[in-house]
């Protein structure tokens, strides 16, 4: 993976011109915006890391229940929408965008993003419906903060280091 990345950024700094400051702005505000979810997320149940089973009344339990469902709409509306955005600013510096080889793979890399945060959610749904709403939460914070963590490192600090 380094050495790709090391790849892909050769060829960023042959191929592309620097992104703007609003570019970069509007992709460092949606990175903190999907942060702030997942933390959100995380603070929904106050009984994280302790037994799968969280012991909660019914409707505390609805409440959190709720809670999965929502960020799941919520959390992939808005990555779906930053990804575009990332996408487009890519198309705009570089010129021939389609044949790069970093941006094929950053854009391969956000369609393969997507579908594993619906994996983890119809896993994190399974949970919940078990009555396992702590350990829904829990998965579904650690699984999406591993995945996207790994991303940025790997895709977005090279799109971020353009300027
Ligand atoms: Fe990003
Ligand atoms: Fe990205």
């Amino acid at each position: 993976m380094l050495l790709q990345s090391g790849v892909y950024m050769l060829q960023l700094d042959q191929n592309s011109s620097a992104i703007s400051a609003a570019d970069r702005l509007l992709v460092e505000q949606e990175h903190f915006r999907l942060e702030a979810f997942l933390h959100d997320l995380r603070g929904t149940c106050s009984k994280l890391g302790a037994a799968l089973d969280c012991g909660c009344d019914k409707e505390q339990m609805a409440c959190c229940q709720g809670r999965v469902a929502s960020f799941y709409y919520d959390f992939l509306d808005l990555a779906a929408t930053h990804f575009d955005n990332e996408e487009n600013i890519m198309r705009a510096s570089l010129p021939a965008a389609d044949d790069d080889v970093y941006f094929q793979s950053h854009q391969q890399a956000h369609a393969r993003l997507l579908r594993e945060v619906q994996a983890s959610m119809r896993q994190a749904l399974a949970l919940s419906k078990q009555g396992k709403t702590a350990a829904a939460i829990q998965l579904l914070y650690r699984q999406i903060s591993a995945m996207f963590g790994e991303h940025g490192h790997a895709y977005d600090a090279v799109l971020l280091r353009i300027t």
